[in-house]
């Protein structure tokens, strides 16, 4: 029995959902622990393609039990429009989904207030309100899960948000208020159809870890957009790492076995921010292209760069990885030459590790090493050995400089393609 975390080791997108799906084969219950409907988790089984934003991508394994957690924000809107897709694809929620009575609610006016802080801040938020949702959250007038089930209290804490939301709005904004009965009763409407799921995740993850169950912990977002370690105010609201897993679900940190980063290989990025090693060329577009690197949830286009160990290393580090999971290898395959970032030269300072200085980010240079490609397809590989040499030389070159094994290898966006060198349970 084990309790394993999977966290996005870069800004995101690393293949988080196809490696949760992979390893819940042999989990009882995932959980996610942070992030809202901003993440966009793609599971491809066979022909079949699932985007997952709130529910675990654990979902698409019959029987498995799967928990929205505390750390999570949820648009009760989008949980239902993703329950509806799923049952009508026969994918069984009623008897496994549970939602912690903790969890804080995505309210209208925290998107309204967003889309017009866009204009000035540009964050490149995927405009679902996670900020300002996280933002009430802390200030102490978020409304959770639990408050949608006391009508009462649901109506008194939506009257006083919305009398500060609506003078933003009109006042400083220029911008349309919003109507309390409106939000009323849509809100009332949601909580008659999530109060089944609506429970005490955290007793429920506990008492599943005490009888010896395999627990699987599904981050969203990476370890760059984490809130207090990312690249501030480029990030997104939350503590995307490993450590956010505790507080994101309600669980002591003794009782995490293992944390698997998930490394793409190679880089991108949504949004704004520094991106040292991002390629803006022609080879940043074939990277694109191949990798079909567009945001799931929105649909931009992603950045795209070379790999950064400096920012690999400081993953390792601030997640305390016990492994890697090597993502997307197969849309390195035909590439002449592979660059790895092996640390920034800022002035006259050698930065090996990642740094949260925005200053160094964005005026350093990415110090390379090069390392020669392959020719051959890595598609479908299931084994190790069978990989070309130069990309078992790549795998082991991430390994020497990160001092971490690579557990799992991924070639391609399917289930079955993929090597596990390592069980994670
Ligand atoms: P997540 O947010 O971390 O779950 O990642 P996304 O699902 O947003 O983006 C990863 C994309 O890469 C998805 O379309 C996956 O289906 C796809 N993918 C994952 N692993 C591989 C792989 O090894 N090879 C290829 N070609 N695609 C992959
Ligand atoms: P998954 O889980 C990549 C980025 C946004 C923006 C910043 C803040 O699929 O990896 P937000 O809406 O969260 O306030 O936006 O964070 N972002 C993501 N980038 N993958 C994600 O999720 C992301 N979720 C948010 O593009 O730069
Ligand atoms: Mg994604």
């Amino acid at each position: 029995m084990s309790t394993v975390v999977i966290v996005g080791a870069q800004w995101g997108d690393e293949g988080k959902g196809k490696i949760v799906d992979v390893l819940t084969q042999k989990a009882d219950v995932v959980a996610r622990y942070q992030g809202g409907n901003n993440a966009g988790h793609t599971v491809v089984i066979d022909s079949e393609k699932y985007v997952l934003h709130l529910i675990p991508s654990g979902i698409l394994h019959k029987g498995t039990k799967c928990v929205i957690g505390n750390g999570v924000v949820i648009d009760p809107s989008a949980l239902l429009g993703e329950i509806d897709k799923l049952r009508s694809r026969d994918i069984d929620i009623d008897n496994n989904l549970c939602i912690s009575q903790n969890a804080h609610i995505i309210m209208p006016y925290h998107t309204a207030i967003e889309r017009e802080q866009e204009k000035s801040k540009k964050i490149g938020t995927t405009g679902r309100g996670i900020g300002p949702s996280y933002t009430d959250k802390i200030a102490r007038c978020g409304i959770r899960a639990i408050d949608l089930l006391r009508p009462a209290l649901f109506k008194e804490k939506l009257k006083a948000n919305l009398s500060v939301f609506n003078y933003l709005l009109e006042n400083l904004y220029k911008a349309a208020p919003l109507s309390e009965d409106k939000i009323f009763d849509e809100y009332m409407d949601y909580a008659q159809k999530l109060e089944q799921f609506i429970a005490d995740a955290s007793l429920l993850i506990n008492r599943e870890i005490a009888a010896g169950k395999n627990v699987l912990l599904e981050g969203a977002q990476g370890t760059l957009l984490d809130i207090d370690h990312g690249t501030y105010p480029y990030v997104t609201s939350s503590n995307t790492i490993a450590g956010g897993a505790c507080t994101g679900v309600g669980i002591g940190p003794t009782k995490i076995d293992r944390v698997l980063g998930i490394v793409k290989a190679y880089t991108t990025r949504v949004g704004e921010g520094p991106f040292p090693t991002e390629l803006n060329n022609d080879l940043g577009e074939s990277i694109r292209q191949r990798g079909g690197e567009f945001g799931a949830t929105t649909g931009r286009p992603r950045r795209c760069g070379w790999i950064d160990i400096a920012g690999l290393r400081y993953a390792v580090s601030i997640n305390g990885l016990t492994g890697i999971g090597l993502t997307k290898m197969d849309i390195l395959d035909g590439m002449e030459k592979i660059n790895l970032c092996i640390g920034y030269q800022h002035e006259h300072k050698f930065y090996e590790s990642f740094t949260t200085d925005l200053e160094v980010l964005r005026n350093c240079t990415p110090v390379y090493e090069e390392i020669p490609g392959w020719k051959e397809s890595t598609i479908g590989i299931k084994e190790f050995e069978r990989l070309p040499a130069n990309a078992k030389a790549y795998i082991k070159k991430i390994e020497e400089l990160l001092k971490t094994p690579i557990q799992i290898v991924s070639t391609g966006q399917k289930r079955d393609e993929i090597i596990i060198r390592e069980e994670q349970f």
